[in-house]
């Protein structure tokens, strides 16, 4: 797919605030600073549409970017930056689950994964409450730059080993890096099949 335009269009902490129209999203969720406006930008060909940050906790809302004028990137707070809460459950701000619970125009969601980590608790937590939740997800695996070929595929491997432990299935998942533009086709050809059907 080819993205012609792309434009923020509002951010908010409440889930009745965002766009009212009835055209599909897919949203990124994941850790703080794990890469998720850095992959927007990198998906939709700009610099700055989506602010990122060196330091964790740079997304404090729901951004709507429009894309081609007919569907939507949700760049998303990360989780799991915990500074007061000792429990990892409760650092799911509840702006963020409502908006997974209550948005009807959610296609999927991307939670992403920084791979050079074994799996974290918080993500397993996480991607089993969208589980529980019934709401589809892919993972990404974000910062692929940083491994080379060989350890990349190592470290699906062991993540999948892990993820068979309570999933019947590997969910789909994406190798993506933001700086050298890995997995960009991969990602976008993917939505647009599902845009298509
Ligand atoms: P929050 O909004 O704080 O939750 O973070 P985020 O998940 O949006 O992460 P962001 O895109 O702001 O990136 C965090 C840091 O990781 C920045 O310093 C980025 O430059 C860096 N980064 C993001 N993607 C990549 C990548 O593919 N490769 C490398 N090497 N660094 C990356
Ligand atoms: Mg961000």
């Amino acid at each position: 797919m080819e993205i012609k335009s792309a434009e923020f269009v509002m951010s908010n902490s409440d889930v009745a605030k965002c766009p009212k129209n009835p055209l599909p999203e897919y949203a990124f969720i994941g850790r703080s600073n794990v890469g998720k406006s850095s992959l927007i930008n990198m998906l939709t060909n700009r610099k700055s549409l989506a602010k990122t940050s060196g330091r964790p906790g740079k997304t404090q809302l729901i951004n709507h970017f429009l894309i081609n004028a007919n569907w939507y990137l949700v760049d998303l707070p990360g989780y799991g930056y915990a500074r007061v809460s000792k429990s990892s459950k409760k650092t799911f701000q509840k702006f963020i689950t409502d908006y997974f619970r209550q948005r009807e125009q959610l296609v999927s969601a991307f939670v992403l994964v920084d791979i050079r980590h074994e799996p974290q608790s918080i993500d397993l937590e996480f991607m089993a409450w969208m589980g529980e939740n019934g709401i589809p997800f892919s993972i990404i695996f974000t910062k692929a730059d940083k491994l080379k070929p060989k350890a990349i595929e190592k470290h699906i491997a062991d993540y999948t080993a892990i993820m068979l432990q309570t999933w019947e299935e590997m969910p789909n998942y994406f190798v993506t890096s933001s700086s050298k533009h890995i997995g960009k086709d991969h990602l976008l050809n993917y939505i647009q099949q599902i845009n298509d059907q």
